[in-house]
């Protein structure tokens, strides 16, 4: 499972934590399932856009490369990001990767020297033609292109053309969503101009192994950084164990990147194109001014830019912002994020849902059961709603739709909750069996929860595990653990504070 690695021209912002929660939690389900997972995030370090940015703070670029892939480092620490590597493009292991790698398409013939001009944009990194040019202007972002003339080294990407839709159509289900398939092989259909993949106008970047004064182009290093965990080109690889079975989740602006550059230039070098590419789509702010906690500017319009993940954990809590982030906007689709999306969601899903179903069945078995959790009937009506509900969720996970997922698994929150309100156990007898069946039944189904929730909110699910007396066995496998019946009769159930305070709604 792998994220886009981060440009370090700006500090990290919701935006980048949208995709790097989306693809934690995915491998958090994987591994969960038992399955065998290797999990990559990092920093793209190179290029004009991070040497400009390192100017303008008047550092070198390698210092301000530390610093700010420092930063992404903090920040997916703070979100509880389970990454096994984090890659950085100035480390040596990626330079030995992607010169092994480059030198391999060179020795394939898959590179050649020649000029090239033509508008470029900075933000972007790369070249455009005339015609995709919007009244002038980079067509991702607005800005102001540049005439650039470069002697460069070139990929023979046109030759690509015929193996890349043969690959496409071998593999119906090798991009998602099916929208972004379609874009990215009418692209293809439309033919493929070779692209310059090296510089000579700036040193910052990787050195080329055969012509030592050109530095490669940002993306052509960048991309390779997918082998580099592998270690690719060296003795210990582990390309066989891990290649070509990776999942990359991309945002939808680098679709042409990592669904034509990328395979291609898998081809060229003699491995295989990855299995599978997720493309996601953006996180928006409609120009709505949100809080002042959450800009530094409170009469500047806040930019989604501006928003800085940790601001948002120190406000709602880890596990508030990652459920946000993962439930709120569906992978494929655009969003609008708002201060005020979260609280409504906050308030309804985490602390009236979860927050009480948990609260309430601690209670209620405290003070009718002893504190000792009851076990759950062998069957009936609540077990077959969670029964369905959590096939649904697991369906989800394995399918990349973690929205969907929790959507199911709140489903069992509320036939949970509504399990008590019909049966109202805390007006029942203590100690009868009725209360226990009632209280039984609704910590199961809480249990359950948080199984399927943990990928989502590890903390959180650890901590209603815990207080209703769960120990975690590392050994437990994920159909057990979502059988019904499978907990822990018997144990001390705590109720400590409420895990989710209500906030109101104009706390911003
Ligand atoms: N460095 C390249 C990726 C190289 S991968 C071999 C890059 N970096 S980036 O920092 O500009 O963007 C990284 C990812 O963040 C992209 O997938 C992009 O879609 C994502 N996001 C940046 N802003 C975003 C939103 N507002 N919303 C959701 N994701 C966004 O591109």
């Amino acid at each position: 499972m792998t994220t886009p690695i981060y440009y370090v021209n700006d500090a990290p912002h919701v935006g980048h934590a949208y995709c790097t929660v989306n693809a934690d939690a995915v491998a958090r389900w994987h591994r969960l399932k038992g399955d065998e997972t290797l999990f990559l995030t990092g920093t793209d370090e190179h290029g004009q856009k991070v040497a400009e940015a390192a100017e303008a703070h008047g550092l070198s670029p390698q210092l301000w490369t530390d610093q700010t892939s420092q930063r992404f480092q903090d920040a997916w620490q703070e979100l509880e990001v389970s990454n096994d590597q984090f890659i950085r493009t100035t480390e040596p292991r990626h330079y030995a990767t992607v010169q092994h790698f480059l030198q391999a398409i060179y020795d394939n013939g898959y590179i050649y020297r020649d000029t090239y001009r033509g508008p470029y944009c900075v933000s972007c990194e790369d070249y455009y033609t005339a015609d995709q040019l919007d009244h002038g202007l980079c067509p991702v972002h607005g800005r102001e292109v540049t005439e650039m003339e470069e002697d460069n080294y070139f990929f023979k990407l046109s030759a690509f053309e015929d193996r890349l839709i043969a690959w496409y159509e071998a593999n119906p289900k090798g991009i998602r969503p099916d929208t972004k398939r379609n874009e990215a092989l009418s692209f293809i259909r439309g033919g493929l101009r070779d692209i310059s993949i090296t510089r000579t106008s700036l040193s910052w970047g990787v050195p080329v192994p055969w012509d030592e004064k050109h530095v490669f182009y940002v993306w052509y290093d960048a991309l390779i950084n997918y082998l580099t965990a592998l270690g690719y080109g060296t003795e210990a690889s582990t390309l066989d164990t891990w290649w070509p079975s990776v999942h990359h989740l991309i945002g939808k602006e680098i679709i042409r990147f990592h669904c034509v550059w990328w395979p291609a230039m898998c081809m060229a070098a003699g491995i295989e194109p990855p299995a599978n590419i997720i493309v996601h789509g953006w996180l928006l702010v409609g120009g709505q001014k949100l809080s002042k906690s959450m800009a530094d500017n409170s009469d500047a319009p806040v930019r989604l830019t501006d928003i800085a993940p940790h601001v948002l954990v120190e406000d709602f809590g880890v596990d508030a912002i990652r459920y946000h982030l993962l439930r709120d906007t569906p992978l494929g689709t655009d969003g609008e994020f708002s201060y005020e999306g979260i609280v409504s969601r906050y308030n309804a899903d985490l602390a009236n849902n979860l927050g009480n179903l948990a609260q309430r069945i601690a209670t209620v078995i405290t003070s009718k059961c002893e504190g000792v959790a009851p076990a759950p009937p062998s069957g009936g009506p609540l077990a077959e709603e969670v029964a369905r509900h959590a096939a649904a969720a697991v369906e989800a996970w394995d399918r990349f739709a973690p929205h969907e997922a929790l959507e199911q698994t709140w489903k069992i929150i509320a036939a949970a909750n509504a399990h008590l309100e019909t049966h109202e156990p805390w007006k029942g007898e203590a100690g009868s069996g009725e209360v226990a069946k009632t209280l039984g039944g609704a910590l199961e189904a809480l249990r359950i929860v948080t199984v399927l929730a943990s990928p989502a909110m590890p903390d959180a699910c650890g901590e209603i595990q815990r207080r209703i007396g769960l120990v975690a066995d590392p050994e437990a496998q994920l159909d057990d653990l979502l059988t019904w019946g499978s907990g822990n009769p018997g144990a001390l159930v705590e109720k400590g504070d409420p895990l989710f305070p209500r906030r109101k709604a104009d706390s911003a």
